[in-house]
């Protein structure tokens, strides 16, 4: 109930659509300018580079450190504790949010629609939080008992906060399937398949064949056949309607690049490899065969 709640009040909200489109050409005018190594660090950010998202992770750093902190504000209240352990649990959780903060607005560049409008919340949320414990950790910083007081008030407030705006993070991922690997249920062939002949696969060109009901992109180098998932591991763009230029494939939809040699992913925002597949020539007819069943 409190979940339908919160969908109703997001979706009523029809400025956070605009206001999502706005912070994204922003966070895009930032990198598109550096060139390739914009690009570069973009997909540092994402974590490309790790083969996982970076995001997920550094936010946990600021969620326990302010949560040890709440836990030691309210203990120091009593006199039990040094008001100097809050603060530094405060401090901590202050540097690591704006990991928090840029690896999120970069992951969410690429978002649409509902995505976008609920990651827009999400982001607005907690940069809003993050600014209350920023200002939290400079009142601290200054001596007077005054000036601590309210820096313990603003860090509750901004605790409230990003509790709200976890909800919503996790509602992005769990409910909407953000940075998600798009490959992670995808079944294959366990067993060499027909799915074309040799003919059919002209030097160069990327073909999208069916492989035990599975989409794969077949893609003829020399004399090679490679075959990776026709699905985008990021949000499940069609790599045979993308560019191709060597052995990189390059999503059509946000970009992503993968090598079809292997299906390493080697540029973001895509995270995951993509799975690969075995291919063999049985007379003139290929024959593909998925390696492992959950490969990315
Ligand atoms: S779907 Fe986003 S890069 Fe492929």
């Amino acid at each position: 109930m409190i979940a339908s709640l919160i969908d109703r009040l997001i979706r009523g909200q029809r400025w956070l659509n605009p206001f999502g489109a706005f912070v994204q050409n922003v966070v895009g005018a930032i990198y598109k300018p550096l060139g390739r190594p914009g690009q570069a660090l973009k997909s540092f950010l994402h974590g490309t580079w790790w083969g996982h998202a970076l995001h997920p992770v550094i936010v946990n750093v600021p969620l326990g450190a302010w949560t040890a902190a709440l836990v030691a504000d309210l203990v120091a209240s009593t006199g039990r504790l040094s008001p100097g352990v809050g603060d530094f649990c405060v401090l901590i959780g202050v540097l690591a949010s704006y990991g928090a903060l840029v690896t999120g607005y970069t992951d969410f560049h690429e978002t649409a629609g509902r995505e976008r409008k609920v990651g827009a919340a999400h982001g607005l949320i907690m940069t809003t939080a993050i600014l209350l414990y920023t200002a939290s950790w400079l009142l601290r910083w200054r001596a007077g008992s005054a000036a601590h007081e309210l820096a313990v008030v603003l860090a509750v407030i901004g605790y409230l906060l990003v509790i709200s705006g976890a909800y919503l993070g996790g509602d992005l991922v769990f409910r909407l399937g953000t940075m998600v690997n798009r490959n992670a249920f995808t079944t294959g062939p366990k067993e060499f398949v027909p799915i074309g002949r040799c003919q059919d696969f002209a030097e160069g060109q990327m073909e999208r064949v069916e492989a035990g009901g599975m989409p794969v992109l077949i893609v003829r180098r020399g004399d090679r056949l490679y075959a990776i998932s026709n699905t985008c591991a990021h949000a499940g763009g069609p790599l045979d309607e993308g560019a191709l230029d060597g052995t990189i494939v390059t999503c059509p939809w946000h970009a992503s690049q993968f090598d079809i040699t292997t299906g390493r992913v080697m540029r973001g925002p895509a995270t995951f490899d993509q799975p690969s597949l075995t291919l063999r020539e049985h007379g003139d007819v290929v024959e593909a065969k998925l390696d492992g069943l959950r490969h990315a």
